[in-house]
This record gives structure tokens, sequence and C-alpha cells, in this order.
């Protein structure tokens, strides 16, 4: 069986065949089995009910890809802060990504992962709160690592490593650099190295400070991402004006 090279990330491992969605069994077992280890991660060979952002479904073929869900207990965090997780962690998966990978992997604001403008995974993060901090964090990850076709709505947007490298990965060895790397990350959050974790997440922005087509409200138009906010608001250069979006008001417009 496996130990991970991490302090903590994975140290306390739960490895199941199937699940409804990781994040939701994380979220059970917190709940009813307190207190539960930082660090523990749950991995699925296949999701039926996989979870993405803003109530999507996120589908994944069973076996090939990652289906992963890690338990942080960022105490230290403000809520006002807590797009700084999001950072942390996409900065974590974009970096582990690339070291297999020959060219950058970007950052979809506000956390996907992309390869060369196609998305590669997702990060679906879900804190639970006290009072003015993060009492605990489920972050998932789903990332399409040897998976080889996508079915045809996807195949124009979707990527994975597979289609890259032409060949499979081991999943484990994979999860094990997004372990290490979420480690590095969360310790810079811990010490709030806010400004160095905001201007590489900016770094690793795709279309950032690039003239790119935005649809906003059924109305297409082009803007250019000037920053994002601490709140995670994108802000915006449209006809010479600064804007401000939030996350469900604006989509990228794909180009190819
Ligand atoms: C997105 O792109 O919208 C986010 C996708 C997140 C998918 C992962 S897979 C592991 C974890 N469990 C879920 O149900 N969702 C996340």
């Amino acid at each position: 069986n496996n130990t991970f090279s991490t302090l903590f990330v994975g140290q306390n491992l739960i490895k199941l065949k199937e699940v409804d969605s990781t994040n939701n069994y994380l979220k059970n077992l917190a709940s009813n089995s307190e207190p539960l280890p930082e660090g523990t991660v749950i991995m699925a060979d296949n999701q039926f009910a996989g979870r993405g952002q803003q109530e999507s479904v996120w589908q994944t073929e069973a076996g090939k890809n990652i289906s992963t869900s890690i338990y942080l207990k960022p105490s230290f965090l403000a809520i006002k802060k807590q797009f700084y997780l999001n950072i942390a962690v996409s900065l974590a998966v974009a970096d582990a990504l690339s070291y297999f990978l020959p060219l950058a992997v970007a950052v979809k604001w506000p956390n996907d992962i992309y390869y060369n403008r196609k998305k590669l995974g997702g990060i679906l993060i879900e804190n639970s709160l006290t009072g003015t901090t993060i009492k605990s964090a489920v972050i998932g990850i789903g990332l399409n690592i040897n998976q080889q076709v996508f079915k045809s709505d996807l195949a124009e947007k979707a990527t994975s490593v597979f289609q890259i490298l032409h060949k499979e990965l081991d999943l484990e060895l994979v999860m094990e650099k997004i372990f290490v790397y979420i480690e590095k990350y969360y310790l810079n959050l811990k010490s709030e190295k806010y400004s160095i974790l905001h201007s590489n997440y900016l770094k690793k922005l795709l279309y950032f400070d690039l003239e790119a087509n935005y649809i906003h409200n059924g109305q297409v138009f082009e803007g250019k991402i000037k920053g994002v906010e601490e709140s995670g608001y994108l802000i915006m250069e449209v006809d010479n004006q600064i804007k401000n979006f939030n996350f469900k008001e604006i989509e990228y417009i794909h180009t190819n």
C-alpha cells in the first residue's frame, strides 16, 4: 500500500471503488466522526454523481481519472480571505501537473485547470464556517488524466493528460505531486504570504491582460482581465472602463 511523501495530506487515506461524490463522502465523514485528522483524503475510482461548481455535474470515466477530496482545517483563515484557499489549491494543482506536461498549465478564473485552452480539470472547495473563520474545508479535485476520448459535447472543451502525452500516468503518482504542492501552498497561506500567492495566481491566469471574448447576461463583449480582488471578483477592462464581475456573472467564450 502507499505512503505519500507528505507531512499530513494523504496520510489518512480512504480509497473507494465507487461513490456518489468524494466531496459528499468526506463531508459526511467529517460530520459523523469528528475530529477527523487534517489531511484526510478520499480517492475514488469512480463517481456516479460528481459535482462541479455552480451546481454543475462533473462526469468522469471510471478508473481513468483523478477524483479526490482533501480535508483541511484552515482555522487561521478569515472568511473574507477565503478566496486565497482557492488560489493556493489552484496553484498547487497547476504546479503538480506542470511537472508532467511540456507546456504551461493555466488557471481559468476562478479555479479551472487549463492546458492549451482546454479544460484538464476543476476544483470544488466547500467550506464550513464558524463565526469569522473557516472551520474546515473539503477540497475536491477532479482531473482528466488517462481518459482518451470525451463525449461529443465535451470534446471541444476538454482535454486529458493522455491526449497531450499519448501515454498513461500512474494516478497515485500524480496525486502525490498534488498533495506535496498543496502542503507547500497551504504553508504559504498559513504564513500569510498573500501577496506572493496573489501574484503567482495572476501569472497563471488564462488570458490575463489579453483581449478575449466573454458573455455577460447573454451579451458578448471583448474585455481584458486586469486582476482579481481579494473577494475573488474578477477585475476587467471593458471599453476603457474597469468593471468587476462576480463568479456566476461572466463566462468565457470558447475560441480555438
Ligand atoms: C468544476 O470544474 O466545476 C469542479 C469539478 C470538481 C470535481 C471534483 S471530483 C472530486 C470532487 N468530488 C466531487 O463531487 N467534485 C469534486
